[in-house]
């Protein structure tokens, strides 16, 4: 994935340096678990992690410029839910402390115009855990079209199920919006 600049954010790979940063929002037990995973424990367990998002390059560093801060991460990743090709599932997850100011609106946008520029991908999804009205709004804000609730649909690392919203949007539907 290449680096990515907006207003006030850059969006670029993640390097082994990263890992206090990383480990700093991603211990905090409101971040993790509403995109379905365990808060980390140590910063051994974020230097494990740090190391998978640098190997498998789907996830990039979500970088606040008034203090050159890693404050979150967006992926474009495979969708499980999908086999066909060029299609791929937007995440984020951002610090606590950065909540509200817009910015994975922001960062979410500028990641669709990568994915339907540079990758030339035909569909970009979204989901979220149906309680997540943080992120449903940030779905919206972005123009992404609603296709239906999978319910009862994933049990995450502390044995809770949720009902899944899909959201997609095709480059057709991007070049409309942003063209
Ligand atoms: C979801 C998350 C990524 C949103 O990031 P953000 O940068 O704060 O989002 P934005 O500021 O762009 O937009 C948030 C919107 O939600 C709205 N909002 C905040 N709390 C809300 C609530 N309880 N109910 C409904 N809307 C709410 C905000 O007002 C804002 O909308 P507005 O611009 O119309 O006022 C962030 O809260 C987060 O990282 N949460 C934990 C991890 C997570 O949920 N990841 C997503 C998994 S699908």
């Amino acid at each position: 994935m290449k680096t990515i600049e907006t207003d006030r954010l850059i969006l670029r790979p993640f390097k082994y340096t990263d890992c206090e940063d990383l480990y700093e929002y991603a211990k905090n037990p409101h971040v993790g678990p509403n995109a379905g995973w365990k808060p980390h424990e140590s910063i051994e367990e974020s230097k494990a992690i740090l190391k998978n998002f640098i190997e498998e390059d789907e996830v990039l560093a979500i970088v606040w410029k008034v203090n050159n801060k890693v404050i979150g991460s967006l992926g474009l990743h495979k969708d499980c839910f999908r086999t066909a090709d060029n299609v791929r599932m937007l995440g984020y997850v951002l610090s606590e402390d950065y909540w509200g100011k817009g910015i994975i609106t922001e960062a979410s946008k500028a990641a669709l115009a990568y994915a339907f520029t540079d990758l030339n991908l035909e569909l970009v999804t979204v989901q979220h855990y149906a309680y997540n009205q943080r992120s449903r709004r940030v779905i919206e804000k972005c123009g992404f079209h609603y296709e239906g609730t999978l319910r009862h649909c994933t049990k995450i690392y502390n044995g809770n199920t949720y009902d899944v919203m899909c959201y997609s949007m095709t480059k057709d539907e991007w070049e409309k919006l942003y063209g």
